[in-house]
């Protein structure tokens, strides 16, 4: 059926034509996943970037970052904004390090109470840390899940948040989730993109309901402006 095809089509994708390079790709160690996750809720990975390698030299461990004194913590991000977020980074590693002894949480509801980390964060950390079978779903899942599906639920009703994770899920490879999340994420990123979408580059097309209607503009659709 369809949602088996859309798992093919964009894990081939990822496999032979995905050339998307970002330094968090294959890591495997859980603390600088979450690291590059929090620097991602709020920024382009292309800005996010040279935060992270930043964050990685000077914190290459949970128990560093814990250790730093939280105004030093800040300078390093300034510029990202969203100083919470920074807050919570803190003290999120201070929980780790410290309560934790060190051991990251590794379930997705023992890393979604951690401060800072929502559905779509812990989702992230638990596919690419601990190969769990959780969809991530953000504003480029929308976007592409809708397209290729022909959806016009509004993603900002409740309804559509619903329906959107539940094909998520069922779309998800439950094999390999960490590659199913980061294709689904560049391919959103790279070909599926929110202007200028390069159907003519697409190895889903001939099964994607909104390429057919022509429609791919219309899509995601949004009940608030
Ligand atoms: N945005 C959030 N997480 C990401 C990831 N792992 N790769 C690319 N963009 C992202």
């Amino acid at each position: 059926d369809r949602s088996n095809y859309f798992r093919q089509k964009l894990l081939l994708w990822h496999h032979s034509v995905n050339k998307r390079q970002l330094p968090w790709k294959g890591e495997k160690d859980v603390y600088r996943i979450w690291l590059s996750e929090i620097i991602l809720q709020q920024t382009r990975a292309e800005q996010g970037w040279k935060y992270y390698e930043r964050f990685v030299n000077q914190y290459p461990t949970v128990q560093k970052l814990a250790k730093a004194p939280l105004e030093e913590v800040y300078k390093l991000w300034e510029g990202l904004g969203y100083y919470n977020r920074c807050r919570n980074l803190h003290s999120t590693a201070q929980f780790i390090a410290f309560e934790l002894k060190g051991k990251f949480p590794d379930t997705f509801e023992t890393i979604i109470e951690l401060k800072g980390v929502g559905p779509y964060t812990a989702a992230a950390i638990a596919s690419f840390g601990f190969g769990l079978p959780h969809a991530v779903v953000d504003g480029n899942v929308f976007r592409v899940l809708s397209r290729f599906f022909g959806i016009d639920t509004p993603i900002d009703s409740t309804e559509g948040k619903k329906q959107f994770q539940q094909l998520a899920n069922v779309c998800l490879d439950t094999s390999d989730p960490a590659a199913y999340n980061q294709a689904i994420m560049d391919f959103g990123a790279t070909v599926c993109k929110p202007d200028l979408p390069d159907c003519r580059n697409c190895n889903l097309k001939t099964k994607c309901v909104a390429f057919e209607k022509g429609v791919v503009n219309e899509l995601p659709f949004k009940e608030k402006k």
